[in-house]
Parts: C-alpha cells; structure tokens; sequence
C-alpha cells in the first residue's frame, strides 16, 4: 500500500505541473482527493491491513493528502496571479494611455449604454422615466417593505440630508411614486404598467474594482394580470442579448430583496476576464448585473394596485457595471475619473 501511495502522490505532482486553469485543477481535485477519488478509493482498502500497518499507513495517507491540499492552494494562488497578469497584457479595448481626441465632445459610456437599453425597452413597449436624486426615506425604504430597522438598510447606507430626506441608493426608489403616476392616469391609462426608469444612485461604500459611491442603474417594471417570472426571464435574455450583441453566459439564482418574492440574482459571466477571475469581478468569474423578482403584494398595495388581481416583475440593472462590461473598462473608477483622454473613445457613432 505504501508504494501505491507514494505513486498516487507522485502523479497528483506530476498533474498539477501540468495545470493551466481553475477548472482543471478543480478536476484534478476531485480525481484525487474526492470522495470517489483515488486517495479515498485506496483508503477504503486499508481495513485489509494487519493492526500494525493500519495506523502507519494513515499516518502517511494524512501526510500525503494535507501535502496534494498545499501543492492544490499554491496553484490556485499561482493561476490566479497568472491570471491578473494576463489580463495586464492583454490589449485593452479601452486605453487610458491613447492621446485625447479633443476636437469635439463625446458622450459617456454610462449615456451610451442608458440610451441602447432605451431603445430595445421602448421597442417592447416600455415607457421611460424619470425621477429625482434626493428622495424620501418612504420612497427608498418603506414604500419597499424596508421598514426601520430592516437589516436590509444595512447594505444600502446613504448620504442623509438635515431635513431627513436622502440620495437614493437605488432606483427601486422611484417605483412607489411611478404605480401612483400610473394609476391616476397621468402616464397612459392605469395597468398594465411598463416603464424603465434609469438613475444615478448613491451609496455610502468603500469603492474598488467593481464598487463606486456614485452609480448608475436601470429599475424596470411591469404590471398587468398573470405577469409570471417567465416573462421576466423573457425580457432579461432579450435585453442582454441585444446590449452585447453575442451570447453570454447569464446564471440567476436566488437573491433575498424585500421587495420582491421570489427574487434571484442575475449575474453574466464576466467579459473581462472570460470568466476565468480578475479583480473587476473579484475574481469570481461572474460579474452581479441585474437583480429582479416579483413584485411583493405590500409593494403593489403601497402603489395603490390590487395585488390579488395584478401581478409583476421589477428589475434593478447595474448600468455603470453594463458600461464597464460592453466597452471593456476594467476599474469602475474610470468611470467617474472625468478623464477626456479615456472618455473621448467613445464619441464615433452618435
Ligand atoms: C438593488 O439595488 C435593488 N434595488 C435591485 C432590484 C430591483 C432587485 C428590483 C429586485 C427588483 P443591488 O444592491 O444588488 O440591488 O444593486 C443592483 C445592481 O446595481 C448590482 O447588481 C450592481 O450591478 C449595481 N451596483 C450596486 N452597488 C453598486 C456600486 N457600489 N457600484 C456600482 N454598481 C453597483
């Protein structure tokens, strides 16, 4: 058995030498110290062992599992590294460096992606609003099933002003004022209710790759009878797919919003890196674009809408991330730099 154990650990070696990306090693793990793995497999022999071997032999498979989990670690610590350095190299479609075009003006990418994601709601039918930057503590919060206290509060801390009222964290702040607007006719005529409403949002964070205090997001709801989260999904994929143009990996999973029940998360895999993890996605792999759900019956009710008769979906789309991901912007930061050398890329085709 000691030979066999000493070759499981030369080839595990030997393999990882060979490894060039997470997901191999990922396999590699399994293969080896799995449950169904070959280290495991030859554990399970040992019962076959005289009572004096069985505890030597342990000891050593120990030895060699604890030192396969350190050769796995440094791995994952050199690929990653490698990883970053790649992306270093890489050619970036976006070049701080390249020298201004100063001749005229040239619109921000945040405008460029607000003005696409314009265009592909208002073609299904959305209408798009607008709604002011300082807001009440009922239209950020309460109005969202966000009472006092709710430790929900504790992921959007703001800026307040004296008088009590707040910058909004997020554009969900408008959707309590936009059912009102809807039901007393003042846009259309009542349900069902489709409107966009992008905005710039405020947060009281510590800022790096992926985290401005300033941002840019794009609320969406509809309401109408029997809106289910198929239809949600349907308007999700179709606008992605129009805003990149190609296919992207999308994974949603479940998300916890009071405002929604049930909610998910729908993140793309991120387009910097290809997935692989770079600090623009905290090295995840997966970039958090655009949160969504069905609208809690409180929210409709605080809208003024009958939730025993009306249904619907609300989406929150990270704009600012959007913009980073379709033009190749690494650090977030860049975005509000006011930088002309950066920003003039972007002019040629408005
Ligand atoms: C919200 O703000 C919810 N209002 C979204 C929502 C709407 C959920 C409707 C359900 C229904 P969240 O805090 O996760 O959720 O922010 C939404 C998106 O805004 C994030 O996925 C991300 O793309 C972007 N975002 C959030 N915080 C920041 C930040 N500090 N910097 C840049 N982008 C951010």
């Amino acid at each position: 058995m000691k030979e066999q154990l000493n070759a499981i650990h030369e080839r595990a070696r030997a393999e990882l030498a060979r490894i060039d990306s997470l997901e191999k090693l990922d396999a590699l793990r399994v293969k080896f110290l799995g449950k169904k793995g070959e280290l495991t497999a030859l554990l399970k022999q040992m019962g076959g062992l005289s009572a004096e071997e069985r505890p030597k032999m342990g000891q050593l498979a120990n030895e060699i599992r604890q030192n396969i989990e350190s050769m796995l670690s440094s791995k994952i610590q050199e690929l990653e590294e490698r990883a970053v350095q790649r992306e270093i190299e890489s050619m970036p479609e976006f070049d701080l460096s390249m020298p201004a075009n100063l001749s005229r003006g040239s619109y921000h990418p945040i405008t460029l992606v607000q003005r696409e994601c314009e265009r592909i709601f208002k073609s299904m039918g959305f209408t798009v609003e607008d709604y002011s930057e300082v807001v009440s503590d009922y239209e950020c919060f309460e109005s969202l099933n966000i009472p006092q206290h709710h430790p929900a509060r504790d992921m959007q801390d703001t800026y307040y002003l004296e008088n009590g009222q707040l910058l909004k964290s997020q554009t969900s702040a408008a959707q309590n004022a936009i059912y009102k607007k809807y039901r007393e006719g003042l846009i259309r005529h009542g349900v069902p209710i489709k409107a966009i409403f992008p905005g710039r949002c405020f947060r009281n964070e510590a800022t790096d790759a992926c985290h401005e205090n300033t941002f840019f997001q794009m609320e969406g709801v509809m309401v109408d009878r029997n809106i289910s989260i198929s239809n949600l999904i349907y308007f999700m994929k179709t606008m992605l797919s129009e805003v990149f143009r190609k296919d992207i990996r999308v994974r949603l999973r479940p998300g916890f919003f009071p405002f929604v029940e049930p909610g998910f998360e729908l993140d793309i895999s991120c387009l910097i890196c290809g997935g692989e993890g770079c600090p623009s996605c905290k090295h995840s792999g997966w970039l958090e674009l655009c949160p969504c759900g069905m609208i809690h019956p409180e929210v409709l009710k605080a809208g003024g809408i009958d939730p025993e008769e009306y249904t619907g979906f609300a989406f929150g789309l990270g704009l600012t991330r959007l913009a980073m991901m379709k033009y190749g912007i690494k650090d977030i930061r860049d975005m509000n730099s006011a930088n002309l050398k950066g920003l003039s890329q972007f002019t040629d085709d408005e």
